[in-house]
């Protein structure tokens, strides 16, 4: 029998990966969308069928309904998710996860009370580079990792949601909480500490408003831009660049030197991984692109929720993938503030 879903929010991720990438899975038969804007919800259903809830309330108390999304600005995040765990469903809810520890971890116990799955939208683990990466990297090839860097820069989300303008939720820090750090910093730190396999320590960062500014004129009142600086628990150094102000092409490239050479991740060459060794040999994969702001490319996100709950498993990213990223934005923005190294607290708040 096929997983029944509803998808909560209906902006951008939703038409550009869930619903496509629902869609396209065999195991799923859409069943509804809710926005509190109906006419968006209204053109997914014309397009994937299903039905339009008018709460999100109807939605979770709908026994039909196995699964849901949770795909709406940042704030709602926490409180949709936990209605709909309580409710019996199984949540994807998008990254980053909730705009406080108190938030993510009001989840987790939710997720653990329930028995539900709660998977986070950390996408880029399931890009074909970085899981080719992390094959590699246990391979044992490239020797033991010495340090990293890591980059997402684009030209800001007011280029991608639905509402085209500087008015966007991206910039009210009431509704998104964390500037860059949450929207694309969130991507990254998933990504080193799968790919270093190891938590972050120590952070220090220094976090800018370089250049986007509201409709007033006025500077927008979270970072556009943030250099970090991690010592990992494993020992290793590293740091990561993440900005909305890169006006070039986008750049998500990660860098991980080893001791038998170089391996760079969706770096600006045709291959998405080429291994630079120590030898002056280059190795390069060409295993599927990655997606940027204008050539979506399917993410597997969908894919890898839906046969977590068909086998009964744990995600590949799960709620603490996400509140340990999010412990570390916490941390980085603290260090931002006073201007020193900040150890992470990854304590789940309540258990
Ligand atoms: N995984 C990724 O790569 C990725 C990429 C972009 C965005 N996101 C995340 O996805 C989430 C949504 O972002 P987006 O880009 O789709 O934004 P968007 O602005 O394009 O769309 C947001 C939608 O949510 C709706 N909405 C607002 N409040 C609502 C509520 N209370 N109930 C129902 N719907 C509501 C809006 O009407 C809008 O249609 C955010 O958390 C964002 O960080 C993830």
């Amino acid at each position: 029998m096929k997983l029944r879903v509803g998808m909560v929010g209906c902006g951008m991720i939703t038409q550009k990966r869930h619903a496509p990438e629902y869609a396209e899975n065999k195991n799923v038969e859409i069943y509804g969308f809710f926005d509190n804007n109906e006419e968006r919800a209204f053109e997914l259903v014309k397009q994937y069928g299903g039905k339009i809830y008018h709460d999100t309330k109807e939605m979770f108390d709908d026994s039909n309904i196995d699964a849901i999304s949770i795909c709406t600005p940042n704030h709602m995040h926490s409180d949709l998710t936990i209605a709909a765990l309580k409710a019996g469903k199984h949540v994807l809810c998008e990254k980053p996860m909730a705009l406080s520890l108190q938030e993510s971890s009001e989840m987790i116990l939710a997720a653990e009370a329930t028995g539900k799955i709660l998977m986070i939208g950390h996408n880029q683990r399931l890009l074909p580079a970085h899981r080719k990466a992390k094959e590699v990297l246990e391979s044992g090839q490239l020797g033991r990792i010495l340090f990293f860097q890591s980059n997402f820069k684009h030209s800001g989300p007011e280029n991608w949601g639905v509402n085209h303008s500087n008015s966007t939720w991206f910039f009210n820090k009431a509704k998104a909480q964390f500037g860059v750090l949450g929207d694309l910093g969130s991507h990254k730190l998933d990504i080193i500490r799968y790919l270093i396999t190891s938590e972050v320590e120590e952070i220090f960062t220094t976090a800018l408003t370089v250049d986007k500014r509201y409709d007033n004129g006025e500077f927008i009142d979270i970072e556009d831009t943030a250099i970090s600086l991690f010592r990992m628990r494993n020992g290793l150094t590293g740091y990561m660049n993440v900005s909305w102000c890169n006006y070039g092409s986008e750049d998500n490239s990660t860098v991980i030197y080893c001791e038998n050479g170089v391996m760079k991740i969706y770096g600006d060459f045709p291959e998405d991984m080429v291994l630079e060794m120590k030898d002056g040999s280059k190795i390069r994969y060409q295993v599927g692109g990655i997606a940027t702001n204008s050539n979506q490319l399917r993410s597997g996100i969908i894919d890898e929720f839906i046969d977590a709950i068909l086998k009964n498993r744990t995600p590949l990213i799960t709620g603490n993938d996400g509140h340990n990223t999010l412990a570390v934005i916490v941390a980085g923005l603290k260090s931002a503030d006073t201007g020193e190294w900040e150890k992470v607290d990854y304590s789940i708040i309540g258990k």
